[in-house]
C-alpha cells in the first residue's frame, strides 16, 4: 500500500528532472529556525513534491493532488508590516518556488525537541480528532494557522472561524465533531510558550538578497513595471498568481513549465484601492481579502464568497485569476457582471506602461478565450461603488455547500426608483460557453414598474434564454428551470420575504 501511494511521486520526479537548469535561482525560505537553501529545483515542481521526494519529509501527505481534501495542507508565513502573516496553503498544488523568501511550517515543524507536542496537536489527541490519521496532518495545519491568527494573538476562536479555517479539509474517519471540539479547546493561555518570533523569521527573509529575476526560470518580479517588462519578453511563459486553477496542469494533466512569472509579490498588485465611485482590487489580492473588500460595501456578498472553494484556496486564489481563467462556471463573474465590472489590462510597450479598461462584459472572446494579448496582464479589477436605491441579489447553487464548484450562478443587480426598475444587469455562470448577461431577461425588467406581471415575464424569458449543456453537475433542464427559480427568489427577497438559508442553520 505505501509503496503504491509512493511509486508515482517518484516517477513524476523523474519527468521533472530534464528541467533542472543550471540558471534556475536558488530557493530559499525558513524552516524550523533555519534558512533553507535548495537549488536546481524546477521551476514546475509542486511544494508537496519538493517536500516528500527531495527533503523526505513525508508527514505531509497527498490525497486528491488536486487542491480538495486539504491532506497536504502547511502553513507560510509572508512578511509584511504587523509581522507575519500565517497563510494555510494547499501544498500539491503550489509551485515549490513560490514560497521563496517566506517561512514554512509543516506537522514535523510544530512539537517542541523534546516532544512536547504543540497546542492544536495536543488538542486534537484529547478531543479524539484523528482515527486513520491520513487527514490528520492537514488538518493540524489548519489549525495552527487558525491558532496563529487567533489564539497566539490573545482571541479565542469562535464556532464561525473554526469552521471557516477547517472549510478546505476533508476527513473520512472521524466526522468533523472531534475536530471541531478540538479546535474549541484552544485557549489564549496556552499561548504564551508556543509563541514564534515573528521579528526574527522576519528580519532574516528581508536579508535576502534579490532574485535574479531576469534569468530565473521561476521569476518573482517585485514591481509592476519589472512584472510588464518580464511579460513582455516572455509572452510564452506560464504566468501565474495562487496557482489554484494553473497548478492542476502539474498534477493532473502531467505538464511541465519550463518558465514561470508568478506575479503575487508584486505590492502594487497586492493592494485594494479605495476610489469615490469603485474600489480597485489588485491582481495579486486574495480572493478571501477581494470578497471582505466586496462585502464592506454589499454585506449580502458575504455569504456568497463565503462558499467560493474553502478557506486555502481563498487565501492563495486570486480574483484576477478566476476572471483570467474564464471558466464558464467561475463564480464571481456573474456577480462582478451583475455590478458592472470594467477590467484594467496592462503591458510593457514602447518602454513605457501602456494600459487599457475593459468591461468584463466585454472581456470574453469564447470558450475560455479572452482579450487578452499575450504580453498583457490584467492588472486591477474596478468594481463601481454601491448606488441609492440599489438592490443586489447572488445565488450559487451547487452539490455541497462549502469547496465546490457551481451548477448555476445568478447575480440580479437593480436600482428601484419611484417603483420602477432601472438599471438592471442579470450575470449568469454555468448556462453558456462564457459567464454571460442575461440581455433578454434584463430588457423585459429595465425601466418598467416593479409588478408580478413584468417578473413573471422576465422568468419565463430568462428560463429559454439559454441553452445550457447537461453534464455531471446537473441537466440542460435543470439548469434551465434553477436559474428561472433563482430570479423568482430574487424577487420574493426583494419583497422583504426571508428564505431559510443553509448558512444559517446552526
Ligand atoms: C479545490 C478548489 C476549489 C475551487 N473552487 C472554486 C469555486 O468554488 N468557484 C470558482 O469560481 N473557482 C473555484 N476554483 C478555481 C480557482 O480557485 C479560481 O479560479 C481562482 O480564482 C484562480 O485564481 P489563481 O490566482 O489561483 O489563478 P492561477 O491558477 O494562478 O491562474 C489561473 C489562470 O489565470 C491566468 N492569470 C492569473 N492571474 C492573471 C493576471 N493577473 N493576468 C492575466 N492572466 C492571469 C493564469 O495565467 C492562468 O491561466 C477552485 C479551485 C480548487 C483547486
Ligand atoms: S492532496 Fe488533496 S488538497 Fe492537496
Ligand atoms: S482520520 Fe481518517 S481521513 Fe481523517
Amino acid at each position: 500500500m505505501w509503496r503504491a501511494q509512493f511509486e508515482p511521486n517518484l516517477t513524476r520526479m523523474t519527468q521533472t528532472t530534464p528541467f533542472h537548469r543550471p540558471e534556475s535561482q536558488p530557493l530559499r525560505f525558513w524552516r524550523n529556525g533555519q534558512l533553507v537553501s535548495l537549488s536546481n529545483v524546477p521551476p514546475g515542481q509542486t511544494l508537496l513534491n519538493l517536500l516528500r521526494e527531495t527533503l523526505r519529509s513525508c508527514d505531509t501527505k497527498e490525497g486528491c493532488a488536486a487542491g480538495d481534501c486539504g491532506a497536504c495542507t502547511v502553513v507560510i508565513g509572508r512578511p509584511g508590516p504587523d509581522g507575519l502573516t500565517h497563510e494555510a496553503v494547499n501544498s500539491c498544488i503550489r509551485p515549490a518556488h513560490a514560497i521563496d523568501g517566506l517561512a514554512l511550517w509543516t506537522a514535523a515543524d510544530l512539537a517542541q525537541p523534546n516532544g512536547q507536542l504543540h497546542p492544536v496537536q495536543e488538542a486534537m489527541v484529547q478531543a479524539h480528532g484523528s482515527q486513520c490519521g491520513f487527514c490528520t496532518p492537514g488538518f493540524v495545519m489548519s489549525l495552527f494557522a487558525l491558532y496563529q491568527r487567533t489564539t497566539a494573538l490573545g482571541h479565542t476562536p469562535n464556532d464561525d472561524d473554526i469552521h471557516e479555517a477547517l472549510s478546505g479539509n476533508l476527513c473520512r474517519c472521524t466526522g468533523y465533531r472531534p475536530i471541531v471540539q478540538a479546535a474549541r479547546q484552544l485557549r489564549p493561555q496556552d499561548g504564551p510558550g508556543w509563541r514564534i518570533d515573528t521579528e526574527a523569521i522576519r528580519a532574516c527573509l528581508q536579508a535576502l538578497p534579490a532574485r535574479d529575476n531576469a534569468h530565473a526560470h521561476y521569476a518573482l518580479p517585485q514591481t509592476l513595471d519589472e512584472l510588464l517588462q518580464l511579460r513582455s519578453a516572455r509572452p510564452g511563459a506560464r504566468l501565474i498568481a495562487g496557482a489554484t486553477d494553473a497548478g492542476l496542469e502539474l498534477t493532473q494533466q502531467l505538464k511541465s513549465w519550463d518558465s514561470v512569472i508568478d506575479l503575487t509579490r508584486v505590492p502594487e498588485l497586492r493592494r485594494v484601492e479605495s476610489h469615490v465611485h469603485h474600489i480597485a482590487i489588485g491582481a495579486a489580492v486574495s480572493l478571501q481579502q477581494a470578497f471582505d473588500a466586496l462585502s464592506a460595501d454589499r454585506p449580502n456578498v458575504h455569504p456568497f464568497g463565503a462558499r467560493f472553494a474553502g478557506w486555502p484556496v481563498r487565501q492563495s486564489g486570486t480574483l484576477a485569476g478566476n476572471i483570467a481563467n474564464g471558466s464558464p462556471i467561475g463564480d464571481s463573474m456573474p456577480l462582478l457582471l451583475a455590478l458592472g465590472a470594467s477590467l484594467v489590462l496592462m503591458r510593457w510597450h514602447d518602454g513605457v506602461r501602456a494600459e487599457r479598461e475593459v468591461l468584463l462584459s466585454d472581456f470574453y472572446t469564447g470558450y475560455r478565450k479572452t482579450l487578452l494579448a499575450p504580453d498583457e496582464v490584467l492588472a486591477f479589477v474596478q468594481v463601481p461603488r454601491p448606488v441609492s436605491g440599489e438592490w443586489l441579489g447572488v445565488y450559487k447553487v451547487a452539490k455541497r455547500q462549502e469547496d465546490d464548484i457551481s451548477a448555476v450562478c445568478l447575480a440580479l443587480h437593480m436600482v428601484v426608483r419611484s417603483g420602477h426598475l432601472i438599471g438592471v444587469r442579470i450575470g449568469v455562470g454555468g448556462v453558456a460557453a462564457t459567464p454571460v448577461r442575461a440581455l433578454k431577461t434584463e430588457a423585459v425588467l429595465e425601466g418598467q414598474e416593479d409588478t408580478p406581471q413584468v417578473w413573471a415575464k422576465a422568468m419565463q424569458t430568462l428560463a429559454s434564454e439559454f441553452n445550457p449543456l447537461s453534464d455531471l453537475r446537473a441537466s440542460s433542464e435543470y439548469r434551465r428551470q434553477v436559474l428561472a427559480n433563482l430570479l423568482e427568489r430574487a424577487w420574493i427577497e426583494r419583497r422583504g420575504h426571508h428564505f431559510a438559508h443553509l448558512e444559517d442553520v446552526q
